[in-house]
């Protein structure tokens, strides 16, 4: 017989993520509606540890739907990813001991699959999870959506259109580095809106030959345009040195900006509440139909829930068609 859930632990771990606090408050809300008492856990799988657990009821989750950032704050957890295996073991073992302690017997963890592989090794210690993807990076296999990206693609690509304006007007080539880790969706998503002459991305190394871009602008500078936007994926990096080397090269004068975490701040667009509200609610579902070592995806334009195991299995694909059709786009005859 499914465990009878009394009481949730709902935590955020990893990178923070717009969208994280609608998500928490939707978990929350949606399971004392249905008579379980909520637990914040702070600061991700390290205020577990630290025993730092608060009570959370209908008021101190509201307010926040609209705000960046995780009122229960982030962290990442070394302890977990210890490289001698006793002592990880150790400490999930005492994170779940932790959550007992205080009769947390489901967890929503809202992250990304860093975070879900935590969850996975805590439900073997007899605490039911179920993993929601929160990441700026869309960096997961399984999912279609990550909670967050949508926010963070759309400050990239009004730093797109603010640097066109004055990349413009000084005839320059603007080098903007976005965020993503070893994902280049940000970039893609944000380079082929704002209109890029290239976008270099880790998934696709051939992306950041230098020969590729120098051809490109100096294709389309051919063609009378006068300014150039190449948007590059953090995974590629180094853009202060592609500035210089453009410059050097073209004789164009090259600016990089390096856009960095305003990517992860800010009010969460419509889309990230949305997605956040309806995974927040989606979990609690689960754990109180007694599901374990679930996370929630969007797939194909529905909600859907996977064993974790299979989940991070499962391979990443790249939109290597916004790659394609931009290179397609951004030069012309
Ligand atoms: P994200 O959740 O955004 O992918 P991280 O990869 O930094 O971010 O993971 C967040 C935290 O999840 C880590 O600090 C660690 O505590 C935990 N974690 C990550 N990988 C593992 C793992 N293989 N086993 C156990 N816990 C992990
Ligand atoms: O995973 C989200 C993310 O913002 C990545 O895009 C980036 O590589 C990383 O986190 C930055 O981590 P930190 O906030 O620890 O600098």
């Amino acid at each position: 017989m499914a465990k009878e859930i009394k009481t949730i632990g709902i935590l955020t771990s990893g990178g923070d993520a717009q969208g994280m606090n609608a998500a928490i408050r939707a978990a929350a809300r949606s399971a004392m509606n249905r008579g379980v008492s909520v637990k914040g856990i702070m600061q991700g799988y390290s205020g577990l540890l630290k025993n730092e657990i608060v009570d959370l009821n209908a008021v101190s989750v509201g307010n926040i739907i609209h705000h960046g950032g995780t009122v229960l704050y982030t962290a990442r957890c070394p302890e977990f990813i210890d490289p001698d295996p006793e002592k990880a073991d150790a400490a999930i073992r005492k994170a779940a001991d932790v959550a007992k302690s205080h009769g947390i017997d489901g967890l929503v963890v809202i992250g990304g699959d860093g975070s879900w592989k935590g969850a996975q090794k805590l439900s073997k210690y007899g605490i039911n999870v179920v993993g929601i993807p929160g990441t700026i990076d869309l960096d997961i296999a399984c999912t279609d959506y990550t909670i967050g990206f949508d926010s963070a693609v759309n400050i990239a690509l009004e730093a797109v259109i603010r640097l066109r304006d004055t990349s413009g007007s000084h005839f320059r080539c603007s080098v903007l580095e976005v965020m993503g880790r070893h994902c280049g969706e940000i970039a893609l998503w944000a380079g082929m809106c704002g209109g890029a002459d290239a976008i270099l991305i880790p998934e696709e190394p051939e992306s950041a030959n230098l020969e590729n871009v120098l051809k490109v602008i100096n294709e389309n500078r051919a063609r009378g345009k006068k300014h150039n936007i190449i948007v590059v994926s953090e995974g590629i990096g180094h853009s202060q040195e592609l500035a210089k080397a453009i410059e050097a090269e073209t004789g164009i004068e090259s600016r990089a900006t390096i856009l960095g975490h305003v990517q992860r701040g800010g009010i969460p667009t419509a889309r990230d509440i949305k997605h956040a509200t309806m995974m927040g609610a989606y979990a609690v579902d689960l754990l109180l139909s007694g599901a374990n070592n679930r996370v929630i995806a969007y797939r194909d334009a529905k909600y859907v829930d996977y064993d974790i195991d299979e989940a991070l299995a499962m391979k990443r694909r790249p939109s290597f068609d916004i790659l394609e059709v931009n290179h397609r786009v951004s030069t012309y005859r």
